[in-house]
């Protein structure tokens, strides 16, 4: 199946280092792995919910040292998604992640920069980067890491919010959102994942996001519906992702069949394509086949997609 021109506007590009590619730095970088094989590995990526993921997660992200391993991720990524017939790719990266590693920003930046510069004429994706705080890490290193990404000149077109949901309500993040507003970032946020539906009303009120990541929870909460239909705003879900996480228990249960139906501007995203079971291509034809959308559903969702981008 040809899929319609989309835009990717919710993928962590460390949620893309695939099994074999974990290998592969590990031996460039001369890494002990704490798995026999890659079998052993692979068979790790079964998920109780959000957390149980994030602890494969980051721990994975230790094969990621230079700013080469960053630029040929990014770049399997994209050329990947070429395949889906994504023509935008909006990439989430976890800064923090690799700070606490003792991987410089500057070595992401280069490496990450470099990946995006390459990618139109390598791959024929359009990419952008947006950089992401951890929810759970203290609200004052997200503004200082923030601080430095901007007096570095790094490449972002805006800052996300993202990791354990959970008891970290969007306010505590004020200040950093604040910041990259004033320097005229886009902002967004992962909302009602796993968190309540106030979460993404505190999104979209205290940190003024454009577009919230998943809000699948929105459902709880009519009078949060009517608001997010009249208003139109995106909403970037991840089914996959909601599945494999235990969100929602299958995908025959998945509510974006619903979310169309109410006029919620929804469109499908990815994730963390490498842990979740597929990239964009992979999450339409599940949705597509789980919930019997027709052709001009799957069309409504890639037009939202394109609609929703940041260009
Ligand atoms: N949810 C929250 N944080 C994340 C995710 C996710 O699915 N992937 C990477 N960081
Ligand atoms: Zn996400």
């Amino acid at each position: 199946m040809t899929l319609s021109p989309a835009a990717e506007l919710h993928v962590h590009i460390e949620g893309t280092l695939e099994p074999e590619l974990i290998y592969e730095l590990a031996e460039r970088n001369g890494i002990d792995l704490p798995y026999a094989d890659l079998d052993d590995l692979r068979a790790r990526y079964e998920f109780d919910d959000l957390q149980s993921f994030l602890d494969l997660y980051y721990a994975n992200m230790q094969v990621l040292v230079t700013a080469q391993d960053f630029t040929d991720l990014a770049l399997a990524y994209l050329h990947r998604a070429a395949q889906a017939n994504v023509v935008r790719a909006e990439l989430f990266f976890d800064p923090q992640a690799h700070l606490v590693r003792g991987v410089e920003l500057s070595t992401v930046m280069e490496g990450l920069g470099a990946a995006i510069k390459r990618s139109p004429s390598e791959t024929g994706v359009e990419a952008a980067l947006i950089a992401c705080f951890l929810r759970d890490r203290p609200p004052a290193e997200a503004v200082e890491v923030l601080s430095e990404l901007i007096a570095m000149g790094a490449p972002i077109i805006g800052i996300g919010l993202d990791s354990a949901e959970r008891d970290y309500p969007p306010r505590l993040f004020k200040e950093v959102f604040d910041l990259a507003a004033e320097h005229g970032l886009h902002r967004v946020a992962h909302a009602g994942e796993e968190g309540p539906a106030d979460y993404i009303r505190e999104a979209l009120d205290v940190l003024g996001v454009e577009r919230v990541d998943h809000g699948v929870r929105c459902l709880e909460d009519p009078d949060l519906v009517e608001r997010l239909v009249r208003d139109q705003v995106p909403l970037t879900v991840c089914p996959l992702s909601n599945v494999r996480l235990k969100g929602v228990a299958r995908m025959e249960e998945h509510p974006l069949k619903r979310m169309l139906e109410l006029g919620l501007n929804v469109s499908i995203h990815s994730d963390d394509p490498a842990y979740f079971g597929g990239y964009l291509d992979d999450n339409v034809t599940a949705v597509r086949d789980a919930l019997g959308l027709t052709p001009e559903d799957l069309e409504t969702l890639a037009a939202n997609s394109l609609a929703s981008a940041f260009r």
